[in-house]
């Protein structure tokens, strides 16, 4: 019946949504690392790792648009980055709180849950990644 009108040159496993496209994840990532390099606990991490921060965006960009929209643009392997970092549940509690209020900030709220429930998903499983090589236990947060 009314199905939504499919978005041109959209892979079919890309998340639909009618305002989802690079430059939404473009503007969320810009918005998000300027606050992030502000912040109090986590801005150092990123101050003393990060040489070019234009690299860093466009990056982080690419694996955004590659997990949204499918489009294959990052070919990394996220997690070995945050192996050498010595991140706590505390990083990881205070870059999402970061994410989620930059996502509502921007976005209305259909737009702004798409990042916060993947965001989440990703985050927990770094951080379980990481905590199981140091031989943690971990309280996985719920993504939904
Ligand atoms: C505690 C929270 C986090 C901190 C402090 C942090 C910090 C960093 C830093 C400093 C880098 C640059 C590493 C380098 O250039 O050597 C980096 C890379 C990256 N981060 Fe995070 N990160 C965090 C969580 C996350 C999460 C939850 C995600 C995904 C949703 C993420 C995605 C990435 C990606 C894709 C890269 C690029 C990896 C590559 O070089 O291909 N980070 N992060």
């Amino acid at each position: 019946m009314n199905s939504p009108a499919a978005q041109p040159n959209r892979h079919p496993l890309a998340v639909q949504h009618p305002d989802l496209d690079d430059a939404a994840i473009r503007r969320l990532v810009e918005t998000f690392y300027g606050r992030a390099r502000e912040d109090d606990l986590i801005g150092p991490i990123f101050n003393r790792t990060v040489d070019d921060w234009d690299e860093h965006i466009e990056r982080i960009s690419d694996f955004w648009s590659s997990m949204l929209l499918k489009t294959g643009r990052y070919g990394g392997a996220p997690m070995r980055p945050h192996l050498l970092l010595g991140l706590e549940g505390a990083h990881f509690d205070r870059w999402l709180q970061l994410l989620e209020a930059t996502a509502r900030d921007l976005f209305p709220e259909g737009l702004a849950a798409l990042f916060i429930v993947r965001a989440r998903r990703i985050a927990d499983s770094f951080e379980m990644g990481l905590a199981s090589t140091r031989g943690d236990i971990v309280r996985p947060r719920h993504s939904l």
